[in-house]
C-alpha cells in the first residue's frame, strides 16, 4: 500500500498546482481597462460558452450589444441575465441562423437599417466536430456556418464598419487550423469520405485566411481585423465528441478535464482585449493565441489562396466584387454589391455581374 503513497502524492500536488495555476498559465486577464460607452457590438452565438461571456464583458464595459443568436429563447435568456449582472440595459437579442443565407441577409438589414454605428463585429459563433450535415444553402455545415456565414455578414456589414472607423472585426479562429487545409476541388465535402475533425479544421484555417484579405482589402479604412485562438474552454463547443457521448467520459473524465481548462469568463478575455486595446488600434490581419500575436500555420498565409478563398466565398454566398484584387495592392479595394441568387454551391454564380 505504502508504495502508491509517493506517486499518488505527487500527482495530487501536481493536479493540484495545475488547478490553482490554470488561470495564470492560460493566459489571464485583458489587461485593457479600456471602457466602451457609445460603441456598438455585434457578436454572434452569443448566448453560450465565450460568446455570452465576451457580451457580458462587453456590456459591464458601457457597450451596446446586439447578441446574435439562432435560437431567439436562448438569447432573451442570456440578454436578460446579463443586463441584470451589468445593469447595462443596452444589451438586445437578435436572430441569426449562420447555417442559412436568408437569416444572415435579414439579421443584417435590420443592423444596417437599425443601428447607427457597428464599432466591434465579433464572428465568435461555431459549431465543432457535428455529424455529416449541410446548411439551408447546401454548405458543408462547419465550412457554411463557421466560416461562409461569417464572411457574408462581415461584408453585408462593411459599410457600417466603415462609416463607424475606427472599428474593429475579431475573427474567433482555433489552433485546429494548423492542421487544416482548403481542398478547393470539394470545399463542401460533396464527393470525399466525410471527416468531421478535417471540416473543423478547414473552417478555421478558412478564417485566417479571410482575415488576413479582409485586412488587405481594408487598408486605409480605420477598420481592423484580427484572427484569435481563445485557448482551451470548457464551453458546449465539444458536445458533438466523445468527450460528451460515452457515459464514462461524461462522468469521469470530463470534470477532470473541466478542472484542468479555463472557465468561460477567462475565455472570453482575448475576444475583450482584441476589441478594447488601445495598441492595437493600427494593427490588422494578425493572428493571436489568446493575447499573444503569434504566427499562423504555414498554410494560413498563402496570400494566393486567400484571394482565390475570397473570389469563391464571394461567388457561394452571392456576392460580387467590383474590383478583382489578384495581387496585393493597397490601392485595390474590393466592394461587395447586393444579393445575387443561386441553388447549389457547386453551382458558378453565372447569373452574377461585374460592374
Ligand atoms: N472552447 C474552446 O476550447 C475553443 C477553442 C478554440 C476555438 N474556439 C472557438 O471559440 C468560439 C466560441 O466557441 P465556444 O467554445 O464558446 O462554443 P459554444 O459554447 O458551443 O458556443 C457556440 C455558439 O455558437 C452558436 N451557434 C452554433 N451554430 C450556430 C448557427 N447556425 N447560427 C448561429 N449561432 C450558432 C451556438 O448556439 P446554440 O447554443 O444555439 O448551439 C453557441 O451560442 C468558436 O468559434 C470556437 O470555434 C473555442
Amino acid at each position: 500500500m505504502s508504495r502508491y503513497i509517493l506517486p499518488a502524492s505527487v500527482f495530487g500536488t501536481v493536479f493540484g498546482c495545475a488547478v490553482l495555476l490554470k488561470n495564470h498559465l492560460t493566459g489571464g486577464t485583458c489587461p485593457s481597462k479600456a471602457k466602451i460607452p457609445g460603441k456598438t457590438v455585434v457578436i454572434t452565438g452569443a448566448n453560450a460558452g465565450i460568446g455570452k461571456e465576451t457580451a457580458r464583458e462587453l456590456a459591464r464595459r458601457g457597450g451596446r450589444i446586439i447578441m446574435g443568436c439562432r435560437d431567439m429563447e436562448k438569447c432573451e435568456t442570456a440578454a436578460r441575465e446579463i443586463r441584470g449582472s451589468t445593469l447595462n440595459p443596452h444589451v438586445y437579442a437578435r436572430h441569426i441562423d449562420l447555417a442559412s443565407i436568408k437569416s444572415i441577409r435579414s439579421f443584417a438589414e435590420k443592423i444596417n437599417q437599425e443601428e447607427e454605428r457597428v464599432d466591434i463585429l465579433i464572428n465568435n459563433a461555431a459549431v465543432m466536430r457535428c455529424p455529416p450535415g449541410k446548411t439551408e444553402d447546401g454548405f458543408d455545415m462547419q465550412f457554411g456556418v463557421n466560416y461562409l456565414g461569417h464572411f457574408l455578414l462581415t461584408n453585408l456589414l462593411l459599410d457600417k464598419l466603415k462609416d463607424s472607423a475606427p472599428s474593429r472585426v475579431i475573427n474567433l479562429s482555433s489552433l485546429a487550423h494548423i492542421i487544416g487545409e482548403i481542398d478547393f476541388d470539394d470545399l463542401n465535402w460533396d464527393r470525399k469520405k466525410f471527416n468531421t475533425k478535417k471540416a473543423y479544421c478547414q473552417s478555421k484555417l478558412a478564417i485566417i485566411l479571410f482575415t488576413r484579405e479582409l485586412a488587405r482589402r481594408l487598408e486605409g479604412t480605420g477598420v481592423t481585423v484580427y484572427a484569435l485562438h481563445p485557448g482551451v474552454v470548457a464551453t458546449e463547443l465539444g458536445r458533438h465528441t466523445g468527450m460528451h457521448q460515452s457515459q464514462f467520459s461524461s462522468t469521469v473524465l470530463s470534470p477532470i478535464f473541466y478542472l484542468l481548462i479555463k472557465s468561460p469568463e477567462l475565455g472570453a478575455q482575448p475576444s475583450v482585449y482584441l476589441a478594447v486595446a488601445e495598441e492595437l488600434a493600427s494593427v490588422s490581419g494578425r493572428y493571436y493565441d489568446v493575447m499573444k500575436e503569434k504566427e499562423p500555420a504555414p498554410q494560413a498565409l498563402d496570400q494566393e489562396v486567400a484571394v482565390r478563398l475570397w473570389d469563391i466565398s464571394a461567388s457561394l454566398v452571392g456576392l460580387e466584387t467590383t474590383v478583382s484584387v489578384p495581387s496585393p495592392s493597397p490601392e485595390t479595394v474590393t466592394q461587395v454589391l447586393p444579393e445575387q441568387t443561386r441553388t447549389h454551391p457547386s453551382e458558378p454564380a453565372a447569373a452574377m455581374t461585374t460592374v
